[in-house]
């Protein structure tokens, strides 16, 4: 026997994963982190304030404690240990409802990945009968979690991109399926002098404007709205369009589109496509997790991205590509003008 060779539990540990990821589906669901914030407490105490049973729920809750989330003190009372923390709904810089929505209809996604490795079409829509779009609109309370964790995963690379890229010469932003205006409303509050709209499918909006309405930026409001549409048809005017975590959902023919209808409502402007790419030399296990998870939720045919494919799907679309950048989160900006 080979002493170097792996031992047979790393492959058990790893397919265990997924049992792991519904650990933390649960805590993100029960809003554990939430009941923790002001003091340590015991399962007992837990499952009364989230009205599960206690022996799961501490089974669960020691497993995590492995991984950082929580923290023992006495032997009995849970706390909230760094990772945990972030599962607290109002932590700045929470990621409750993005474990909440992956340990959900993502999820169920990724077990019919013998669906798409044998079809290549998409295991949400074979798990589902729809897409994840068409499932959100039946489903309000999988899309009230899917706007906040979308909100979530954006709102660093949003925060970025409002300081690092020249709005000079720029009136009107659009952002492009823009879904709470996580962007464009960092954008906003970082230039004054600009406007901003951002389209999205009209539940969205709606729920958008009533969240923000009640938010600490409620006055943006009065600089940004918010325009029911659908971006394979049409795209209100303006002078740079911001399509942003939106081209990885779709297969390249309805990525060209979308950039279509930009480039038919574009005068003069530009278009800003922000996205992760499949690096070349060396992808990170993320980007190549990432890659999969595409195949399993996205539009059938959707596959990850090298910049020579962006570059493509832009120029197809009727776009030069003469500017690109890479923002601190990793994602990569492409600027499109008209060719
Ligand atoms: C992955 S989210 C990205 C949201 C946001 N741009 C961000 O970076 O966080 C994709 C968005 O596209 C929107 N969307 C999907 N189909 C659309 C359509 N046909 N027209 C307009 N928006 C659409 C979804 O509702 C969702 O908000």
């Amino acid at each position: 026997m080979n002493d170097k060779a792996p031992s047979g539990m790393t492959l058990i540990s790893l397919t265990g994963s997924a049992l792991l990821s519904q650990c933390i589906h649960v805590v993100a669901r029960l809003g554990v982190a939430d009941h923790l914030a002001e003091s340590a407490k015991t399962c007992d105490e837990l499952a009364k304030l989230t009205g599960c049973q206690p022996k799961p729920l501490s089974r669960i809750m020691r497993a995590l404690v492995k991984f950082g989330l929580f923290m023992v003190e006495d032997g009995q009372k849970f706390s909230l240990g760094p990772l945990g923390a972030r599962l607290q709904t109002e932590h700045p810089r929470s990621l409750r409802h993005f474990c909440m929505l992956n340990g959900a209809e993502y999820y169920q996604a990724y077990g019919a990945l013998v669906h798409t490795a044998n079809t290549g079409q998409s295991g949400l829509r074979h798990v589902y009968g729809t897409s994840l779009y068409e499932h959100m609109e039946r489903n309000p309370e999988t899309a009230r979690v899917y706007d906040l964790a979308m909100d979530e995963i954006s709102r660093d690379a949003a925060v970025d991109l409002a300081s690092s890229y020249d709005y000079e010469g720029v009136q009107t932003v659009v952002d492009v399926g823009g879904g709470s205006g996580v962007v464009v409303r960092a954008i906003l509050r970082a230039h004054p002098q600009l406007r901003g709209l951002c389209v999205d499918r009209q539940d969205v909006c709606e729920r958008a404007v009533k969240t923000i309405a009640a938010s600490r930026d409620a006055e943006l409001l009065e600089r940004l709205n918010f325009v029911a549409g659908d971006f394979f048809e049409e795209l209100p005017r303006g002078d740079l369009y911001i399509v942003k975590n939106v081209l990885h959902n779709w297969n390249d023919a309805s990525c060209v589109r979308i950039l279509e209808t930009v480039r038919r409502a574009l005068d003069g402007g530009a278009l800003l496509v922000v996205e992760h790419l499949v690096e070349d030399d060396e992808p990170s296990l993320d980007r190549l997790m990432n890659a999969v998870l595409q195949m399993a939720i996205c539009e059938d045919e959707t596959d990850a991205r090298d910049e020579a494919r962006m570059r493509a799907i832009m120029q197809e679309a009727g776009f030069t590509v003469p500017r690109m950048g890479q923002l601190g989160t990793g994602h990569y900006w492409f600027e499109g003008r008209p060719a």
